[in-house]
């Protein structure tokens, strides 16, 4: 069933939002739709997932819909969706309808999706600006094409379709960058369900399981929380293949001595979580692994406290760095003076990727890095404020070298939390599982 959420005022009042800011640039009307289905083989679907921007202005999660807002002199709030048809309900489950989607949902109207070329043709006329996502699919393109030009031939030249188009994304992603209430209350249930499975996955983790094994304990764990999918695929990758950074859990064998490193997390109500553990499969770490696993628990630390409002985002990898590169000539693995490696860069050899990226509907949310419009050069980086959720996640990885020393050949370490941006600092709400390497061994003797 696609019930309601629990609540749809803040639904209602990000639409308020949108038009508010689209009746303050003059007016005009937005049109976006959900996602379509996606075909896995033959007759076969992949699961069924909404679009993110659709949901934050909706919280409809039904295929085939679509969003209408007109700001005008009164705001008309439009949804289009899959009209009530029992037959077919047999099938395909439960639809909600027009008639329901207005109160459950808080719009004015609603129609079934079969209007749409009826109905498009005269929202657009007269619309000084049209506001839809420049990311849309082939087949949404046609139709906005078929209804302007409708829209123009139904007027004879008296009535006129958009002048202007804008582009949807950038306006959503600027407020979807900061959550509220709801959002943070999705994201911290999503992130206690995910510190559970890590916890149960460093529990069960044993030599001579499989890295699939592990998956599936991840996997009973998002589920049997109620989260509804993984927000991404998860990685759990055994000894060398933590290298490999987008690495898909896979039937690897984990060996007496090596590190497991799991990322993974579960979608909650449509808000992904995302966390990273590296653990010995045995249960207790060697010792260069373990000067490994204490520096990066020590750059995640230092980007931790560069996470507050008012800092650029950039300060916590520009941190996270600065500790992992001078443990890197500590260890050996880099030569020379700290200013020389922050300069050459050379450190990317074993850290290659940033410290973060923010986090909400998708794993790797939507919202400029940077302040300023797009079209200048070297824009400063934003600065952080309360109500941002991001991810602090530094690592190291070292591959099998000439020039490397070989106790560390094959390590790869990552530690990854969500963090909530707090009127003072940050908050990590994925500190379920523990990180401490005492602490982690200590949960897999019990
Ligand atoms: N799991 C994807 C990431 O950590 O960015
Ligand atoms: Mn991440
Ligand atoms: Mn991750």
């Amino acid at each position: 069933m696609s019930l309601p959420c629990t609540d749809i005022a803040p639904f209602v009042e990000r639409r308020r939002r949108l038009l508010a800011h689209m009746r303050a640039a003059g007016g005009g009307i937005a049109v976006l739709s959900t996602a379509p289905h996606a075909q896995r083989n033959h007759d076969a679907e992949y699961p069924y997932r909404h679009d993110s921007d659709f949901y934050y202005l909706t919280g409809f999660i039904e295929p085939e819909a679509w969003l209408v807002l007109v700001a005008g002199v009164t705001d008309r709030a439009i949804l289009f969706c899959r009209a009530k048809r029992p037959e077919q309900e047999i099938w395909e489950g439960y639809r909600c309808g027009p008639d329901a989607a207005v109160t459950r949902y808080g719009f004015d109207e609603a129609y079934a999706t079969d209007e749409l070329d009826t109905l498009l043709p005269a929202l657009l006329s007269d619309q000084p600006t049209l506001y839809r996502s420049f990311a849309a699919t082939g087949a949404v393109e046609r139709k906005l094409r078929h209804w302007l030009l409708q829209s123009e031939q139904q007027g004879r030249g008296r009535r006129l379709a958009p002048g202007r188009i804008q582009d949807l994304r950038p306006i959503l992603a600027d407020m979807r960058v900061i959550k509220d209430a709801s959002e943070i209350a999705a994201m911290r249930q999503a992130a206690r369900i995910s510190a559970g499975a890590h916890t149960r996955a460093m529990r069960a983790a044993r030599p001579g399981m499989h890295e699939y094994q592990l998956e599936a304990e991840l996997l009973y764990e998002f589920r049997r929380h109620g989260a509804q999918s993984p927000a991404y695929p998860s990685i759990v990758a055994a000894g060398a293949n933590a290298c490999v950074l987008h690495y898909a859990a896979g039937d690897t064998v984990l060996r007496d001595g090596d590190l497991v490193l799991i990322d993974a997390g579960c979608e909650y109500d449509s808000y992904a979580s995302d966390i990273t553990r590296t653990f010995p499969a045995n249960g207790r770490f060697t010792g260069p692994q373990r000067a490994l696993y204490d520096l990066t628990a020590a750059a995640q630390q230092a980007a931790v406290q560069a996470t507050a409002p008012g800092r650029s985002w950039n300060d916590a990898h520009e941190a996270a760095v600065r500790v992992l590169a001078q443990g890197m000539l500590d260890e050996g693995l880099l030569h020379g003076s700290l200013d020389g490696v922050l300069e050459s860069t050379a450190y990317t050899r074993f850290y290659m990727h940033r410290t973060g990226h923010w986090l909400g509907l998708d794993v790797h949310d939507v919202g400029d890095y940077r302040q300023g419009s797009a079209s200048e050069q070297d824009r400063p980086w934003r600065s952080l404020a309360a109500g941002m959720v991001l991810t602090i996640e530094p690592g190291i990885y070292v591959r099998e070298a000439a020039d490397v020393p070989e106790a560390f050949w094959n390590i790869g370490i990552r530690i990854e939390d969500d963090a909530l941006v707090t009127a003072e600092g940050c908050e990590l709400i994925t500190r379920g599982v523990p990180v401490d390497a005492r602490e982690i061994e200590a949960l897999m003797r019990e």
